[in-house]
């Protein structure tokens, strides 16, 4: 019986991640079959990590001291390809100066690795059967029947029966490498892996090219998952490493991350995509409808609150400071230079924008615009502002120094967020 503790110390052991059943499920097939000699057929998608399977598998044999080699059938040259499996003699072909030794003599004791078995052909799938019925192969160009002793690990992104029912390969073949299949799935059915992967991803090539970790809104996040990905892990590491090194805003809400979703993969309802929606909603995970309802949600969300600002307005007999502040969220998407933080909603008081603190619109005078109108108070602001801007500049300048330019606690000493202090290094310019 294999324990969970077992199977997280070989995630950790080769770097595999995700929690999702039908991964884990994989895993301890391949811990069952590593220590006997079974023929061991890996089969998943292109990119779904099948490569790491078959070193699990290896090193958790009693063959783990011998050689492993892994071998992709698809990219040897058919003229070749019997010559390196099973080596040749001198003078065997044209160019055959010396004779060779095939992958099945030098592996001999330890395991190979046939990638991509659909694609051998149907001569040296013969030969591969025979080494797998009784040990027993020949070189190119010999008679003599050598013995060897390797267990094979096969994979294939191809549905290798279908290649059985056209003729392409063995059926005798198929049933003998398919003692234990290991079906690696697709990343579409691993939940929410899809977004621990990013996260590794992300914060691997943010330190790789000393940028901040990109983070997901919930929205991206759910998009994530719903998003086919027919690369799998590869692709998502793909798409990883493009919006670390492009994206300017480090969080990253659906609609941005649709832009870097390739449209023809699904209906998406990207920006940039005209294509999208040619096979009718029905077929779509992340329907067209889903981006629509959010944005009339937030418009209907603005509404109800600019109302309640107006009756605040009219009960207090005019604009001030304290209604400003009560209806924040109104002006959340404005770059204004009525700073009201973005992210102060969510933030304690002790936390208030530091504009707010140190400028003119946080002072307790706020009381002397009750007669006056929102204009005069821009107005106000504006004469105001160049000076509001310089002391926060200086600020940020003085917290960065402070904490040898480390965002995280500078951010926390100015009482915002990291996002909030990006945004400004970035409007004032500060070269820290
Ligand atoms: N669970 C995982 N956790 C972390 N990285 C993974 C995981 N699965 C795959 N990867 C990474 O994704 C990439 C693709 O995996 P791999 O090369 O094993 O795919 P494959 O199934 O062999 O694809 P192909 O059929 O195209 O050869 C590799 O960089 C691998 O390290
Ligand atoms: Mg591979």
């Amino acid at each position: 019986m294999i324990t969970d503790q077992e199977v997280l110390s070989v995630k950790q052991r080769f770097g595999i991640i995700g929690n999702s059943p039908l991964l884990n499920h994989a895993i301890r097939v391949a811990m069952q079959a590593s220590p006997t000699d079974m023929t061991v057929l890996i089969t998943g998608e292109s990119g779904s990590g099948k490569e790491s399977f078959s070193k699990i598998i290896h090193s958790l044999s009693t063959r783990k001291h011998g050689k492993f080699i892994a071998i992709n059938c698809g990219a040897i040259p058919e003229g070749t390809i019997d010559s390196e499996l099973f080596g040749h003699e001198k003078g065997s072909f044209t160019g055959a100066h010396e004779a060779r030794k095939g992958y099945f003599d030098v592996t001999d004791g330890g395991s190979i690795f046939l990638d991509e078995i659909g694609e051998m052909p149907l001569g040296t799938q013969a030969r591969l059967l025979r080494v797998l019925e009784n040990g027993e192969f020949i070189k190119v160009g010999s008679s003599k029947v050598q013995k060897t002793d390797v267990r094979v690990i096969a994979a294939t992104n191809v549905k290798l029966f279908q290649a059985v029912e056209k003729g392409k390969f063995r059926e005798d073949l198929y049933y003998r490498l398919n003692t234990v299949p290991i079906f690696v799935p697709p990343l579409r059915e691993r939940g929410d892996d899809v977004n621990l992967l990013f996260r590794k991803f992300t914060t691997d090539f943010s330190e790789k090219y000393s940028v901040k970790p990109i983070s997901l809104d919930y929205e991206a996040k759910e998009l994530l998952k719903k998003f086919p990905f027919k690369g799998n892990i590869r692709q998502l590491k793909n798409l990883a490493e493009q919006i670390s090194l492009l994206e300017e805003n480090r969080e990253v809400d659906a609609i941005t991350l649709a832009k870097y979703l390739p449209s023809e993969e699904s209906n998406l309802p990207a920006p940039y995509n005209s294509k999208n929606g040619k096979d009718g909603e029905s077929s779509s995970d992340f329907s067209e409808r889903e981006i629509l309802y959010k944005v009339l949600f937030d418009m209907k969300k603005d509404m109800t609150e600019l109302k309640k600002l107006v009756l605040d307005t009219y009960q207090s007999g005019g604009i001030n400071q304290n209604i400003l502040k009560k209806h924040h969220s109104l002006f959340e998407d404005m770059d204004t230079s009525v700073s009201f933080d973005e992210d102060s909603p969510k933030e304690s008081p002790s936390s208030m924008p530091i504009v707010l603190e140190s400028g003119k619109l946080a002072s307790s005078h706020s009381e002397d615009y009750d007669d006056e109108g929102i204009e005069d108070i821009i107005h106000e602001e504006d004469d105001n502002s160049l000076s509001i801007e310089k002391k926060e500049k200086e600020l940020i300048i003085k917290a960065l120094r402070k904490h040898n330019n480390k965002r995280k606690y500078a951010a926390q000493d100015l009482g915002i967020s990291e996002r909030t202090l990006y945004r400004k290094i970035k409007q004032y310019d500060i070269n820290e």
